[in-house]
């Protein structure tokens, strides 16, 4: 309704810290890379100009080898943990986190192109254009050491689903007797209980340390860091990125550049037939270390038709899914299996519910003419809004708020999709 929409709107507001908007204050009050991207998009259903501004800020912190990052550190903020000095990156033009997030700017910067034919339009989207190329060739080639068509993260952090279950494995393998006391933050804003345990930050301390001691050089990060798991939800989402940005490059003028595109969208295809479980039937993670294969239906699962995949071998199975756990909880898509072991409904990244996840996950679907699963998540996304408001994100089982409050990219994807 009318009230809901003027609140998202003053959420995106009082978050905006002028030309870059925050996810919340105090929780997460730095640039979160596909925080920002989600947030441009909610930007342009009332201020296109702002939209763009979100995007072209957020490449500021883009790195000479096209890495971009998951934070950006415009000024300090001892509120958070852990903070520029921690990381140990490089300082200019400000200091950033040492690995990525993902890669939905393509996408976004495809949908505000389109948003006006204006020529100030198109040349904004120029400009973004080759900073595109270079992150997504970046993901490519440091990020897939063994050629396979997937993305390798090498933190969980990375995958931005920081304690998925499926994580639990790789994790087990990270030495933490190295790991100096340090004090979290997170737990000072939010219920402990919805957040990662301190076994898991302890491992992601581990493995930011070493990440450091690397300086961060993405081939050495990859050799030496004790975590590196192929993500489905991030190959797809590369995919989809892969997609639109070839058709950036048609409509902009980058015939050049279409061959290599071409090349990536079809070794991603073949890639993601090695995130398929056979067992389960769905996509799931791989430990490339140990070769083991996530045990879990993830929420990454139902991006599937979002990445342009659409055969019935997979979409049917999936589509069972769905609907069985559609049968078991009162809101979807749950991140996680409520049938599985590892689901806690309101623990961070092993069950609740993410309005940005559903709205990516619905748009494939609606795209994919599957519309009936697609209307379901958008009405179940507008039924938690209206429940428990913007938070970060939701109970599947109860549709109760959890986490941060006044979250932006929620307030966003409402905007832009959900109302
Ligand atoms: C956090 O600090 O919880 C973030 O998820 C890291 O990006």
């Amino acid at each position: 309704g009318a009230d809901l929409d003027a609140l998202a709107h003053t959420i995106l507001k009082d978050n905006d810290l002028g030309g870059y908007t925050i996810p919340t204050k105090g929780l997460y009050p730095y640039q979160w890379n596909w925080d920002s991207v989600f947030v441009a998009i909610g930007f342009a259903t009332f201020d296109l100009n702002r939209a763009w501004q979100e995007i072209e800020n957020l490449f500021e912190g883009q790195w000479d080898d096209g890495m971009v990052p998951h934070i950006l550190f415009r000024k300090n903020d001892p509120s958070y943990f852990p903070g520029p000095s921690v990381w140990g990156t490089k300082s200019e033009p400000f200091p950033t986190s040492g690995h990525s997030q993902p890669p939905v700017a393509a996408t976004a910067v495809r949908d505000l192109f389109e948003q006006s034919s204006a020529p100030e339009n198109a040349d904004r989207a120029k400009a973004l254009f080759p900073k595109l190329m270079a992150w997504h060739r970046w993901w490519a080639t440091c990020r897939d050491p063994k050629g396979h068509g997937t993305v390798a993260i090498v933190h969980p952090w990375e995958s931005g689903r920081d304690n998925l279950p499926d994580w639990d494995e790789p994790l087990s393998n990270v030495d933490t007797t190295g790991v100096p006391e340090y004090t979290r933050k997170d737990t000072s804003h939010v219920d402990p209980d919805m957040r990662p345990l301190k076994k898991d930050y302890d491992r992601y301390m581990a493995i930011l340390a070493i990440g450091k001691a690397c300086g961060w050089d993405a081939a050495e990060v990859v050799e030496k860091t004790p975590f590196l798991v192929a993500d489905p939800a991030i190959t797809m989402i590369l995919l989809r990125a892969n997609r639109d940005l070839l058709v950036l490059a048609d409509k902009l003028g980058f015939q050049n550049d279409k061959a290599e595109i071409e090349g990536w969208i079809a070794k991603q295809e073949r890639g993601m037939d090695s995130l398929w479980n056979p067992e389960i039937k769905a996509y799931v993670t791989r430990n490339l270390r140990t070769d083991v294969l996530g045990t879990g239906v993830s929420s990454a699962s139902f991006l599937a038709s979002y990445a342009g995949l659409s055969d019935p071998k997979v979409i049917e199975p999936l589509n069972a899914h769905f609907d069985r756990i559609a049968g078991k909880v009162d809101f979807m898509l749950p991140s996680y299996d409520p049938d599985h072991a590892g689901f806690e409904h309101k623990r961070y990244w092993r069950g609740p519910i993410w309005a940005v996840v559903n709205y990516l996950a619905a748009r494939g679907m609606t795209e994919a003419g599957e519309v009936a699963r697609a209307e379901k998540i958008r009405q179940d996304t507008v039924r938690l809004v209206e429940r428990s408001g913007f938070a970060e994100y939701f109970s599947p089982v109860d549709g109760s708020g959890a986490g941060g409050n006044s979250f932006s990219w929620t307030a966003a994807v409402w905007l832009a999709w959900a109302t």
